[in-house]
């Protein structure tokens, strides 16, 4: 996937950092026509993909957005998800991560906070994931709703 000549970004951008599940990636990668593709400010670091902030100024205060799209896809086009601009939404106390896909805003899943750090002058706050119900649909069913996914990283200016 996104190899030499992929866009390295700078740390110090407030961003998010996700590797989604790790199984999922492997199999993608073990497909024949497997393929991982970002765009739109989107970088790799290790494991996990990185969503620049978005500079909207418009995003409300219980919320966090980011620019960006990933788009895996195989078996000749038939498994097609696209991870489009994620948001971490707070609603009532339940966090969630949403991702618009080709059919409008989804909660892919549900976060729990496991860390927050400071450093550089930024916040950098740790998430655990499990999958919800309509994030278990994105995976054809393949996943059960409170699937442990791949821990998420918010980092901010703080
Ligand atoms: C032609 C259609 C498809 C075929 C032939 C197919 C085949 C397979 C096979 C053989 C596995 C087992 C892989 C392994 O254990 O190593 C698998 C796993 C999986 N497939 Fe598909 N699949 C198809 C479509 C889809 C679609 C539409 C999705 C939706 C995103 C999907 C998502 C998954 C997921 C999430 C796994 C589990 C990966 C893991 O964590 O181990 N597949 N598929």
């Amino acid at each position: 996937m996104m190899g030499n000549g992929a866009p390295v970004g700078d740390p110090f951008q407030p961003h998010l950092e996700w590797g989604l599940k790790a199984s999922f990636v492997g199999y993608i990668s073990s497909l024949a026509d497997g393929r991982i593709e970002a765009s739109n400010g989107v970088w790799q670091a290790g494991n996990s993909l990185v969503f620049p902030a978005s500079p909207a100024a418009d995003v409300p205060d219980n919320e966090v957005w980011f620019n960006g799209q990933v788009s895996f896809s195989g078996h000749g086009g038939m498994m097609k998800l696209d991870l489009i601009e994620p948001r971490v939404e707070n609603h009532d106390e339940t966090i969630t991560l949403t991702i618009g896909t080709a059919t409008g805003r989804v909660a892919i899943a549900e976060l729990t906070e496991t860390a927050v750090s400071r450093a550089f002058g930024l916040v950098k706050t740790r998430f655990s994931a499990v999958l919800t119900e309509s994030g278990s649909q994105l995976f054809n069913g393949q996943y059960p709703a409170g699937q442990q996914l791949e821990d998420l990283e918010v980092v901010l200016r703080g």
